[in-house]
C-alpha cells in the first residue's frame, strides 16, 4: 500500500528537521574515520529499487529511474571526494529486456538523456573521466548507441578515473562471447589452448576494468544477478536495504567504513 504523496512529504520534512543537524555530525566523524584508512580503488554498484521507491511515492516504475539516473551524478561526486578511480554500475540487465515495452522505451530514453548530460557535463573532461559502456550494445536502440559512442569518443583520452556503465549486459554473456572469440583465434591457428590462462580470458572480455575492491547492492537484495561473475571474485560484498534513488551520501559513508572494516586477505 502506498502513502499519499503529501502525507509522504511532511514526513520527510519533519525528518530532515530533526534528524539533519544529527546527520550532519556523524558524516563529519565518518570522513574523518574514513579518510584515515585506504578506500576501495574500484566499486561497483548494483542499481536497485528504482520500481519500488517509485512506487512508494504512488508513481509510475520510470520516476524512480528518472530518480536513479540523477543519483550517478551524485555518486560521482562522492567517490572523487574518496579519490576511488574506478566506478562501474550496472544500469540495465541481459535479463532486463523482458520488462514491459513501455517501461523499456523510458528506461532508454533516460539513458540516452543520462549519457547527452555526461558528454556536456564539464566534469568529465576537468576531472579526467573515461566513461565506457560494457554490454551487448548492439540490442540497445541505435539513438542510444549514438549518445553512448558520443561520451565514449569524448573521453577515450581521460585517465584519472574510469566509469563504466554495465548495459544490456549479463556476466555469463560476456564470459560466452569472450570463450568464442578466444575458440576463433585457435582454430584459426593464432593461439595454443596451452597459452590461455587468466589473462587470456580477461584480456577477451568486454573491456579491460579494474575487479572492484568493493559492490554494494541497494534494495534488500542480497546477491549478485550476474554482475561481473569474473571480476567479483575477490570483492568485498555490502547490501542496504535503501532503495537506489533515497541513497544518500552517509550510506555511501558507511559502505566505506563497512569495507574497510574488513579484513582482506584474498587468500592469504
Ligand atoms: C533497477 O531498479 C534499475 C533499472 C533496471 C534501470 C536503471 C536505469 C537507469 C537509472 C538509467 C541510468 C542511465 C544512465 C546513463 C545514468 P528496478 O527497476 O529493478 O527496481 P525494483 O528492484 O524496485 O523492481
Amino acid at each position: 500500500m502506498s502513502l499519499p504523496r503529501q502525507i509522504l512529504d511532511t514526513l520527510e520534512h519533519v525528518r530532515r528537521r530533526v534528524s539533519d543537524p544529527v546527520e550532519k555530525i556523524l558524516i563529519e566523524r565518518l570522513e574523518r574515520e574514513i579518510h584515515a584508512h585506504s578506500c576501495p580503488r574500484s566499486i561497483g554498484i548494483i542499481m536497485d529499487g528504482n520500481r519500488r521507491w517509485a512506487s512508494l511515492h504512488g508513481e509510475k516504475p520510470w520516476f524512480g529511474h528518472r530518480f536513479g539516473k540523477d543519483k550517478v551524478r551524485e555518486f560521482l561526486e562522492w567517490c572523487k571526494r574518496f579519490k576511488i578511480q574506478g566506478l562501474v554500475l550496472y544500469a540495465f540487465s541481459a535479463e532486463n529486456f523482458s520488462r514491459p515495452r513501455s517501461e523499456i522505451n523510458e528506461i532508454m530514453k533516460l539513458m540516452k538523456q543520462g549519457f547527452d548530460e555526461l558528454a556536456t557535463d564539464p566534469l568529465i573532461s576537468r576531472e579526467g573521466i573515461r566513461v565506457r559502456v560494457i554490454g551487448r550494445k548492439k540490442l540497445l536502440p541505435e539513438k542510444v548507441q549514438q549518445s553512448i559512442r558520443t561520451v565514449e569518443d569524448i573521453s577515450r583520452d581521460n585517465d584519472a578515473y574510469d566509469l563504466t556503465f554495465a548495459i544490456a549486459y549479463g556476466g555469463r554473456d560476456d564470459i560466452v562471447d569472450a570463450c568464442r572469440a578466444i575458440a576463433a583465434k585457435v582454430r584459426s591457428g593464432k593461439l595454443e589452448p596451452s597459452a590461455i590462462d587468466e589473462e587470456t580470458v580477461s584480456n577477451h572480455l568486454y573491456a579491460a576494468i579494474d575487479d572492484p575492491d568493493l559492490i554494494i547492492r541497494t534494495s534488500g537484495e542480497q546477491r549478485l544477478s550476474n554482475f561481473l561473475p569474473w571480476q567479483s571474485v575477490y570483492s568485498e560484498l555490502h547490501f542496504t536495504s535503501t532503495f537506489w534513488p533515497a541513497f544518500r551520501y552517509i550510506d555511501f559513508l558507511r559502505a566505506l567504513r563497512a569495507y574497510q572494516r574488513r579484513d582482506r586477505r584474498i587468500g592469504r
